[in-house]
């Protein structure tokens, strides 16, 4: 077995934001066509696309319509072909996003189950009677709740009686309690199989079944004090959610996967607070190939002991059971630099390497979201000009669409993403965070990913190798990866000082930020600040 999904780096595509090619201001897949040579050229193996099926758009695609069809928005099915045979022939990967947990409000399975009672599609979804009071059925509010609290449930006066949607009100959760649901929606996932699409991202999987008592939530205060997703996830996830059920879903999913080759992959999302513990969960043996670890996203800052911690956590409680992937950033928060690197307190293009260097470089697959290879960060965007329902919520939390704008391929107004009115607006530093110039730059950010992925691709001990975290003394990280007879170092100094470190037995430079490839290094090594070395 190829196990392809160990190796491979992947790339995150933000379809509306990547490429416009047809001038209307939003991304889409003729677009997406048109750069897979600059994907390629990165070192990317495989694409995993947000989501571009038929939708009404509340939620960006998330709220899927028809899953058999592409929104005209980014194009036809002829288009979508196009995308994934040009794929295959560079030798890439596709991996499609699949929600199975909701549905759109206007996807014809809702339209249908709210007419009445009695149609044969009744209950597809959750519906439940008003509570003794004639009120909602239980006090849950939607993950979306911003400050003010937004109830889970939506009357529906045909019916006489309320659904359920952990999301927008537009997102109407699917009832997988069902087996005509689950049998419905298994031919959804193998119509893109037989397609040959590699893989799926599956979204929310520790929301696919809910609490078969619908509890209230036991203490209202907290809840409806939360006013971040994560806070929020954490308490549906500790008292209402994450059902042992999710699990036996998995498992059925991965076996319908094995029937296929070459192998597919699914990718597990999940915002549980039971962290890298419940990502074991998702990715054990006869579940999911992959399951995110979020682990940077919520705790790590440049910060040598603490990263150090998140992946000796991972790595031992992973060990042979499962494999790691993790991501920097991704569409649902803020952009890593804009994280780590909050107060400017260095320089935006030296943490990005660092942090590249790290996710590169450790055991496990590796996830970059579009544009982080390029050092991109938030882009400030005025309350007017937000579009996320879930941004309007949080404001003047960052929210999601300061990470979802443009990609930005050139210096110009629109960065080179569309000839139109982009969608959401471009961050000002593309003036010198942008492909073009990147690429002309040996450098940049990009240069550096560039360098470290071709590493990465040469190094069977990069790839495959067993972990030791050698040292994170004095904001230092010392990691060794070996695999048979092939040994690579990763030293990343977080600090802004220079440091120095031994390295026993001398070393060659693979990619360093600050030395060339193939410059020898003695035993003691002075760093200079926030200096990244990958050695062999
Ligand atoms: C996706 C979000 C989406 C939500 C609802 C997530 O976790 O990543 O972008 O809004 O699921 O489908
Ligand atoms: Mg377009």
């Amino acid at each position: 077995m190829s196990e392809w999904w160990k190796d491979a780096v992947f790339y995150h595509i933000y379809p509306r934001s990547f490429m416009d090619s047809n001038g209307d201001g939003v991304g889409d897949l003729a677009g997406i066509t048109s750069r897979l040579g600059y994907l390629k050229w990165l070192g990317a193996d495989a694409i995993w696309l947000s989501p571009v099926y038929r939708s009404p758009m509340a939620d960006f695609g998330y709220d899927i319509s028809d899953f058999y069809d592409i929104d005209p928005l980014f194009g036809t099915m002829e288009d979508f072909d196009r995308l994934l045979a040009e794929t295959h022939r560079l030798g890439m990967k596709l991996v499609m996003d699949q929600i199975l947990h909701t549905t759109s409000s206007r996807h014809l399975w809702f339209v249908e189950s709210s007419s009445s009672r009695t149609n044969p599609k009744a209950d597809w979804y959750i519906w439940k009677d008003p509570a003794p009071d004639g009120g909602r059925p239980n006090n849950w509010i939607s993950f979306f709740s911003g400050k003010e609290p937004d109830p889970a449930w939506k009357w529906v006066p045909e019916r006489g009686q309320y659904y359920l949607h952990m999301f927008n009100s537009e997102q109407c959760d699917l009832n997988l309690r069902n087996p005509e649901v689950r049998a419905e929606l298994e031919k959804v996932l193998r119509f893109w199989l037989d397609k040959g699409v590699d893989g799926f991202r599956l979204d929310s999987v520790c929301v696919y079944f809910k609490d078969p008592k619908f509890r209230d939530f036991p203490v209202r205060s907290t809840a409806y004090a939360a006013s971040s997703f994560s806070a929020l996830s954490k308490y549906f996830v500790d008292h209402v959610l994450e059902r042992p059920e999710n699990l036996l879903a998995l498992e059925r999913i991965r076996e319908l996967l094995d029937e296929y080759a070459p192998e597919r992959v699914a990718i597990g999302e999940s915002a549980s607070e039971k962290g890298i513990q419940s990502y074991l969960e998702f990715s054990s043996p006869g579940r999911l190939h992959l399951a995110f670890n979020f682990e940077f996203l919520n705790t790590v800052c440049l910060d040598a002991a603490k990263t150090a911690s998140v992946v000796s956590r991972t790595d031992s409680l992973f060990d042979s059971r499962a494999w790691p992937c993790y991501v920097l950033g991704h569409h649902d928060g803020e952009r890593l630099l804009s994280r780590v690197n909050r107060d400017r307190a260095v320089p935006d293009a030296a943490a990005a390497k660092l942090m590249a260097a790290l996710l590169l470089t450790i055991r496990g697959t590796p996830f970059i979201y579009y544009g982080e290879e390029l050092g991109m960060t938030d882009t400030p965007i005025p309350f007017d000009r937000i579009v996320d329902p879930f941004g309007k919520a949080v404001w003047p939390a960052p929210g999601r669409d300061v990470c979802r704008t443009p990609m930005q391929w050139d210096d110009g107004p629109a960065a080179g993403f569309t000839a139109g009115e982009p969608w959401l607006p471009v961050n000002e530093n593309r003036n010198t965070v942008n492909v073009r110039g990147e690429a002309a730059d040996d450098s940049s950010v990009l240069a550096w990913y560039r360098r470290v992925i071709a590493v990465r691709r040469e190094r069977s001990a990069l790839r495959r190798g067993r972990q030791e975290i050698l040292s994170s003394s004095d904001n230092v990280l010392v990691i060794r990866r070996s695999f048979e007879h092939d040994t690579v170092l990763s030293v990343l100094n977080f600090a802004n000082d220079s440091r120095t470190v031994r390295l026993e037995g001398g070393s060659t430079v693979l990619a360093g930020t600050h030395r060339s490839s193939g410059e020898h290094l003695e035993t003691q090594v002075r760093l200079a600040p926030l200096e990244a070395l990958v050695l062999g």
